[in-house]
């Protein structure tokens, strides 16, 4: 028998410049769902591309003295790279310049206007260049565009237009009949009132440009550019071809993006659709923005950021963790370099990393790297982690299919921090001194690798090498090879025997401290994801290098742990006349009261630097050491004699 077939799609973006971490996360959160039908056994058809025509990156091309397919074509072959980087598994991906889309909507404006859908006329309206849309005098905010703010022009053109008003009635109707045709339910209710307040015609040519699709049979205009992009998702399949095989994957599962473009395909898309008498896709789905302090992250604003860094610095697995994890369902989510640092310690280099290297050494060292077998009577509970194991595989798995990724990730660590918890209930390490025992010491093993196995798998379609790099450590960890989607929530699959063997750390601590002194420009920037051993020994400097620090001793007279920051204490230094506010990642070995009295070295002048929102003048220096468990000492003055602001050298 065939497969069930599975399409998902991103949108399509605009190559008018480099992506930044918003387009990565519809694409990663797209991945993840793509990654989780194929381990559920779907035959998936996973589409992403580049809208590539119209006035805009017209104009951004030439502006860049190039022509514009040139320019594209580079800025598409960033793209390709920034998808391979991040290990995005799409089938296809589709630009608008392609031979293969063109032909597509050539046809479907054909078709449509063949029907008495769309025709001629004159249209006058604001148009917003960047926006690449018309507005009525009554939508413009203070005679500005209300999607960008920026000017507008009063334009009068001959235009095609597609009779979308038609369609108003029967697209409420499909509304209605499909509750899940636009998710969240939120959005959707926006959607209806928004078609309820009256759908106008749609003008669907331009004559004002030329870099677009020509209408077929008038060769003055070009097709509008969101009649053009919103083409993509068929025409990638080959629609209208006898021959394409890719046909069966319509209607689309899923069309995924964010809520700023929800309206073009909950409302403009499904009417050209209904016109072309093609069925609508089975969802749409819009999630919320990545905010940056400072409001939405956009290339205008350029306050972008760029993911192929994020990756190089943490790593793949952990940039989409973080991304997936960050977006509450439906909702905007902030993102921070320090906030995505915070999770990765706290989540994965802590909690889950701790727990498969715990479990590992345990094995190792008790029953020489054998799993062990579950022996004699579970007690409540063992109980009561298989049966948190089994909800959770269920909650995880009901989260994927309504596109809730945080809630995913949360219910799984949940689960991880369940485990955690029972080692430190059942006490391997006193089992172990007992060999009466000895059965019960292996059953609370077997416990741990059972959760170990269930979260991993569960957790590959967020972090693809997590498999590979857990195999090196138990070949069963995460091998959905062997243990499909559907299976692995199963209690008691890991044949008891098999082999586990030391492995490096999952997640490397990342060292804040170093990261906040890079953010100080002090530390060139590929040094931040290694722990403190790996940090490379600074060249040597002469006695005038030297002298140009500005070391103080600093009385701390308050201290405070910073809001919702783990690492983060905020410290009063007296230094001289002068009170310094200075943030320091001691708070996992410094109470607050601690702090206060301490004589400390302040390195008086390192440019201030703003860590969550507190500007930080100057630093608290401190020892720090090199093992495992990295435990970090505040340097001290410890004599009468010597008072706040006096230097050192
Ligand atoms: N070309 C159109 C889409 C045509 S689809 C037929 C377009 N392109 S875009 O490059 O502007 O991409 C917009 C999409 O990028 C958003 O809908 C969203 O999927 C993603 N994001 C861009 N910035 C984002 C954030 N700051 N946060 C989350 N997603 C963001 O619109």
């Amino acid at each position: 028998m065939d497969k069930k077939t599975f399409y998902i799609t991103t949108p399509i973006y605009y190559p008018s410049d480099n992506l930044h971490i918003g387009h990565a996360y519809s694409t990663v959160a797209a991945d993840c769902m793509a990654r989780f039908k194929r381990m559920q056994g779907f035959d998936v058809y996973y589409l992403t591309g580049t809208d590539e025509h119209g006035q805009k990156l017209e104009r951004v091309a030439r502006a860049a003295g190039r022509e514009p397919i040139e320019y594209i074509d580079e800025i598409v072959a960033g793209i390709r790279k920034l998808w391979d980087t991040l290990l995005i598994s799409n089938t296809d991906f589709i630009r608008t310049t392609e031979k293969r889309h063109q032909e597509v909507v050539q046809k479907i404006f054909t078709t449509v206007y063949e029907k008495g859908d769309i025709y001629k006329s004159e249209y006058e309206g604001w148009y917003c260049t960047p926006c690449e849309t018309y507005f009525t005098a009554r939508q413009l905010d203070e005679g500005k565009c209300p999607d960008c703010g920026r000017e507008v022009e009063l334009l009068k053109e001959e235009s095609y237009f597609f009779k979308m008003g038609k369609y108003a009635q029967q697209l409420l109707d499909h509304i209605e009949a499909h509750p899940d045709f636009i998710k969240p339910e939120s959005r959707r209710n926006e959607v209806v009132n928004f078609i309820r307040s009256g759908l106008e015609d749609l003008c669907v040519s331009r004559t004002t440009f030329k870099w677009g699709i020509p209408v077929p049979f008038d060769s003055s205009h070009v097709v509008y550019v969101w009649f053009d992009a919103l083409i993509n998702y068929i025409s990638a399949l080959g629609y209208g071809d006898p021959a394409s095989e890719n046909a069966k994957y319509w209607p689309a599962d899923v069309h995924l993006m964010a809520k700023d473009i929800l309206r073009f395909h909950a409302i403009i898309w499904p009417t050209m659709l209904m016109a072309a008498d093609i069925p609508l896709p089975k969802k749409v789905f819009a999630h919320g923005w990545i905010m940056l302090e400072g409001g939405k992250m956009s290339k205008s604003k350029g306050n972008v950021v760029d993911p192929m860094i994020l990756v190089e610095r943490y790593g793949v697995d952990a940039v989409r963790y973080y991304l997936l994890r960050e977006l509450s369902y439906g909702q905007d989510g902030a993102y921070s370099e320090e906030l995505m640092i915070s999770r990765i310690n706290s989540e994965l280099a802590n909690d889950l990393g701790n727990l498969v290297s715990r479990t590992v050494a345990m094995i190792l060292r008790y029953f020489d790297g054998e799993i062990p077998p579950p022996e004699g009577r579970l007690q409540d509970l063992d109980i009561e982690v298989q049966a948190m194991a089994g909800h959770t595989f269920t909650e995880a798995t009901l989260k994927l299919e309504g596109l809730d990724f945080s809630g995913y990730t949360q219910a799984i660590l949940r689960l991880v921090s369940r485990a955690n918890k029972y080692i430190d209930e059942t006490e391997p390490w006193l089992l172990a001194k007992d060999p009466e025992q000895r059965d019960r010491l292996g059953t609370v093993l077997y416990h741990l690798v059972e959760c170990i196995r269930i979260t991993t798998t569960m957790l590959l379609p967020a972090m693809p090498t997590l498999a590979e790099r857990l195999q090196a450590q138990a070949p069963l960890f995460a091998d959905p090879a062997r243990i499909g989607w559907d299976q692995a929530g199963r209690w008691g699959l890991t044949p008891p025997g098999e082999q586990v063997s030391k492995g490096d750390a999952l997640f490397p601590r990342i060292d804040i401290k170093l990261w906040e002194e890079q953010q100080a420009g002090e530390q060139p920037a590929q040094a931040a994801a290694s722990g403190p051993e790996a940090e490379p020994a600074p060249p040597e400097i002469t006695i005038d290098d030297f002298a140009k620090m500005d070391l103080r001793v600093g009385e701390v007279i308050a201290c405070e742990k910073m809001p919702k920051a783990d690492k983060l204490l905020i410290s009063q230094v007296k230094v001289g006349e002068e009170i310094r506010t200075i943030v320091s990642g001691i708070a996992p070995w410094y109470e607050p009261e601690e702090m206060i009295g301490k004589k400390v070295v302040v390195v008086a002048n390192l440019k201030p630097v703003k860590l969550r929102g507190v500007l930080s003048q100057g630093m608290i220096l401190a020892a720090s050491s090199s093992d495992e468990d990295r435990w970090v000492h505040v340097v001290t003055i410890d004599d009468d004699r010597i008072q706040a602001g006096d230097r050192i050298k």
